[in-house]
């Protein structure tokens, strides 16, 4: 069975989908670190985003694999250093690239091929498995988006104001919506959860129950 959910940075996609993974026993896959996993290799390589080349070779010769709640890019664990800002500033960049959105794409699909997969991201619902059997549309408002992420930078230390962070959340909002390769859509047959006013609990129970009618359903046909 494969759970796809997507929506917007900062909708709480990450924790949620790791508690429901473990809830359910469900492999769970972050497809953003896949992303960022490639792009922290081009930038080791210092490869050139224009030389299609050089990142076709990279995308040949990664290997990227997740264990628990760690990944690994040729068997060296880079659940860290995908988190950099360096990372973070070019990944949205590199994941535009149609070779790279491929190469992604058929990945996930052979990690969901005959598994339990909860798997993360903007556009698995909507193009790497239109059939999945359940889809989760998460939201917030971009200002409830704000404010945690907001909050999480005070814990970091990380200097912002709230206002800095709204201005980037919708930012962000803007170019995930508009992109031209793996736009940010709500699918026609999606489950839209808004967890504007829940807190992480409420919103893996809501999407349990979601879950368990699928499979009562499913079981019912038989
Ligand atoms: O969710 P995140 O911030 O870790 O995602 C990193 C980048 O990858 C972000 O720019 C969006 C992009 N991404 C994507 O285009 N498609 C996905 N399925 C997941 C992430």
């Amino acid at each position: 069975m494969v759970i796809a959910i997507d929506g917007p940075a900062g909708s709480g996609k990450g924790t949620v989908t790791e508690l429901l993974a473990k809830d359910l026993n469900f492999t769970k896959i972050d497809t953003g670190a896949m992303y960022r996993a490639i792009t922290w290799e081009v930038i080791q390589k210092k490869v050139s985003l224009e030389n299609i080349e050089k990142i076709k070779e990279i995308l040949c010769d990664s290997k990227i694999e997740f264990q628990k709640e760690s990944v690994f890019l040729n068997q060296r664990e880079i659940t860290n250093e995908i988190r950099t800002k360096e990372v973070s500033n070019l990944v949205s960049q590199v994941s535009h690239i149609p070779e790279v959105r491929n190469a992604m794409v058929e990945l996930q699909r052979k990690m969901g091929k005959n598994a339990n997969v909860i798997m993360e991201g903007r556009d698995i619902g909507t193009n790497v498995f239109p059939n999945a059997e359940v889809k989760i549309y998460l939201d917030a408002s971009p200002e409830e988006r704000a404010r945690r992420r907001y909050e999480q930078n005070l814990e970091k230390g990380i200097s912002t104001t709230y206002e800095e962070v709204l201005e980037n959340v919708k930012f962000r909002d803007y170019n995930d919506k508009t992109s031209n390769v793996g736009p940010l859509k709500i699918a026609e047959d999606a489950v839209i959860v808004d967890s504007t006013n829940l807190t992480i609990e409420e919103v893996v129970e809501t999407i349990k129950k979601i879950v368990e009618k699928k499979v009562k359903k499913e079981n019912a046909k038989c």
